[in-house]
């Protein structure tokens, strides 16, 4: 069942940067995009398992480090090959200077 977990602080993450959350076996993403949304999808690339948290963040998108996918992190959805999955979203809530994220 889907929990709210306090996930880091609003200014843990740059502009248009990301960081790597981990939380119990799994990993995550949380963007910070260029206009102060912050957005979390799973943390290693549908192609091949690399840790997204090392790639490029440009506007609300993400660009894998290994192949260069990029990823539309507003909906998990594939931009541009070689990657052909999307990434799974999960809701994000701001409070109190803090990051939630719902997983
Ligand atoms: S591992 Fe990400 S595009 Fe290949």
């Amino acid at each position: 069942m889907a929990e709210w977990i306090d996930a880091c602080a609003t200014d843990d993450i740059e502009e248009e940067d990301v960081i790597r959350f981990d939380h119990g076996s799994r990993t995550f993403i949380i963007v910070r995009d260029h206009e102060e949304n912050y957005y979390c999808t799973d943390g290693l690339c549908t192609h091949e398992d690399v840790h997204l948290a090392d790639g490029l963040v440009v506007e609300a998108t993400i660009e894998c480090p290994k192949h260069s996918s990029i990823f539309d992190v507003t909906n998990g959805d594939v931009e541009t090959p070689p990657a052909c999955e999307s990434l799974q979203r999960y809701p994000t809530r701001i409070e109190g200077g803090r990051v939630f994220v719902e997983i």
